[in-house]
C-alpha cells in the first residue's frame, strides 16, 4: 500500500501536471503580495472613510478600545498558528512510520487548566475595556456650551438635519447632506428615519447608529478640530444605498454662530424682471411641492405666485409641521433649499455643488442634476409596482431657458452675510 503510494508521489513529481502546481504556487505567492501591496495603500487619505483615523472624542475612545483588544487577538492568532503549524511538522507522518499509530495523550490537568484560565482572563479583560467604552459612547455629555440638538433625519437617499436651538422641542431651520457643528463642544444626535432603517456613520467622529423609522436614538459626537469628515450611510436601504452619503463639517465655535444666524434668515426674494425671479417662478411652478425654500412657499403646499403674495407671505413660513419629524417643510421627502448655496455638496453628498476651495458653483453639476437627475444616481422616482410613490428626483422636463433661470435663482440661495 505504502510502495503504491510513494510510487504514485514520484510519477507526478515527474509529470507535467507537477510544473503546473509549482507555477499555481508561484501565482498564489505573487497574488499574495500584491495584495499585501494593495492593503499597505489603505491610508487615510485615499480612504476617508476609515475608523483608525479619529478625530474626534467618541471615536478616539473606540480607537483606545480597538487598539489594545487588536494586539491582543494579533498574540493569541500568531500564538495559534505558530502552535498548529509545529505540531504538523513536527509529529507528521514519516517515511516508515506509515502502519504506527501515535501516542495517545489526555488528561493533562496543567494543561487544561492553563488552556480555560488565560483565555476567560483576556475574554473578562476585554469585556470590563468594552463596557467601560459603551458607557462612555452612551452617556450624554454635558454640552451646555452651545445649547443645541440636531435631529438626523435618514430619506431615501441622503440625509436631513434639523436643528433645534435650546432645545425646546422646536425646529429652528432644517438643511441636508451637511451637519455643521461646532469644534470643542459634544453635539446631540437625534436619529430617526422617514422610510426605512439607515444608519448613520461619521467614522472620524464616532461608531455607526441606526436610523429607525419611528424611533429615537441617541448619539453625540464632537470634532477636536476643524474640517470637513465624510460619512456614509451603512444599512441596506435600497437602491442607492451605496450614494447614500454625508458630511459632518465642523467650523470654529465663532465660525458656526455666523453660520447658524445666516440659516435663521429667509431667502431673498429676487426683483421682478430679472433671470433669478424667472428662476423663482420656475421654482414655484415645478419644484415647490417637494422642496421648501423659507421665504418662498408655505408649508401647506400652496405655492406662492405673485410678488405681491411672495411679500406678504415672506415671514410667515414657519407655521406647519411635519406629522414625522415635527420638521417645517412641504412634503418633507426632498431637501430644503433655503441657503442652499452654504453647502458644497448635493444629491446625497455624492456631487460638487461648489468647490471647497474657491467657491465656485459647480453649474454644470447643477444644470445636469435638474435636466436628467437619473443620469447622477440610480432612483426610482416614477410609481413603480410595490413602490407607490416612487424615490428620488423626477424628470421634470424644464427648458433649457428654464433651466438657466432656475440655477441663476438657486445660486442667490445663501445668506446675504455670508
Ligand atoms: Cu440609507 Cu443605506
Amino acid at each position: 500500500m505504502s510502495d503504491q503510494f510513494n510510487g504514485e508521489v514520484e510519477r507526478r513529481k515527474m509529470s507535467p501536471k507537477y510544473d503546473h502546481l509549482k507555477r499555481v504556487r508561484k501565482y498564489v505567492t505573487m497574488l499574495l503580495g500584491v495584495s499585501l501591496l494593495a492593503l499597505a495603500g489603505c491610508g487615510s487619505e485615499r480612504t476617508p472613510l476609515t475608523t483608525l483615523d479619529p478625530r474626534g472624542e467618541a471615536s478616539q475612545a473606540i480607537q483606545n478600545l480597538v487598539v489594545p483588544v487588536f494586539i491582543v487577538a494579533g498574540i493569541v492568532f500568531v500564538f495559534i498558528n505558530v502552535g498548529v503549524l509545529y505540531v504538523a511538522v513536527r509529529f507528521r507522518r514519516r517515511k516508515g512510520e506509515e502502519n504506527e499509530f501515535p501516542e495517545q495523550v489526555h488528561g493533562n490537568t496543567k494543561l487544561e487548566l492553563g488552556w480555560t484560565i488565560i483565555p476567560a482572563l483576556i475574554m473578562a479583560g476585554i469585556a470590563v475595556g468594552t463596557v467601560a467604552t459603551l458607557v462612555t459612547l452612551n452617556t450624554e455629555p454635558d454640552n451646555t456650551a452651545k445649547d443645541f440638538e440636531v435631529r438626523v433625519v435618514g430619506q431615501q437617499w441622503w440625509w436631513q438635519f434639523e436643528y433645534d436651538l435650546g432645545r425646546d422641542g422646536t425646529v429652528d431651520f432644517v438643511t441636508a447632506s451637511e451637519m455643521v457643528i461646532p469644534t470643542g463642544v459634544p453635539v446631540d444626535l437625534t436619529m430617526t428615519s422617514r422610510d426605512v432603517i439607515h444608519s448613520f456613520w461619521i467614522p472620524a467622529l464616532n461608531g455607526k447608529k441606526d436610523a429607525a423609522p419611528g424611533r429615537l436614538s441617541k448619539l453625540w459626537m464632537q470634532a477636536e478640530e476643524e474640517g470637513r469628515f465624510i460619512g456614509q450611510c451603512t444599512e441596506f436601504c435600497g437602491l442607492s444605498h451605496a450614494y447614500m452619503r454625508m458630511y459632518a463639517v465642523a467650523k470654529s465655535p465663532a465660525d458656526f454662530d455666523k453660520w447658524v444666524a445666516g440659516q435663521m434668515t429667509n431667502a431673498k426674494i429676487p426683483a421682478a424682471g430679472t433671470a433669478e425671479r424667472r428662476g423663482l417662478d420656475a421654482f414655484t411652478n415645478n419644484c415647490a411641492y417637494c422642496h421648501l425654500i423659507s421665504g418662498v412657499n408655505t408649508p401647506d403646499c400652496t405655492p406662492i405666485q405673485t410678488e405681491a403674495e411672495y411679500d406678504a407671505k415672506a415671514n410667515t413660513c414657519w407655521v406647519g409641521a411635519s406629522p414625522y419629524t415635527g420638521a417645517p417643510q412641504v412634503s418633507g421627502m426632498a431637501p430644503n433649499l433655503t441657503h442652499l448655496m452654504t453647502r458644497y455638496v448635493f444629491v446625497g453628498a455624492l456631487y460638487e455643488l461648489r468647490n471647497v476651495d474657491t467657491g465656485e458653483i459647480n453649474v454644470n453639476n447643477l444644470e445636469g442634476w435638474i435636466r436628467n437627475p437619473e443620469d447622477f444616481k440610480p432612483m426610482a422616482p416614477e410609481p413603480t409596482r410595490g413602490n407607490t410613490y416612487g424615490r428620488g428626483m423626477p424628470k421634470i422636463n424644464l427648458t433649457e431657458d428654464q433651466i438657466d433661470d432656475l440655477v441663476a435663482y438657486l445660486s442667490t440661495l445663501a445668506p446675504t452675510s455670508a
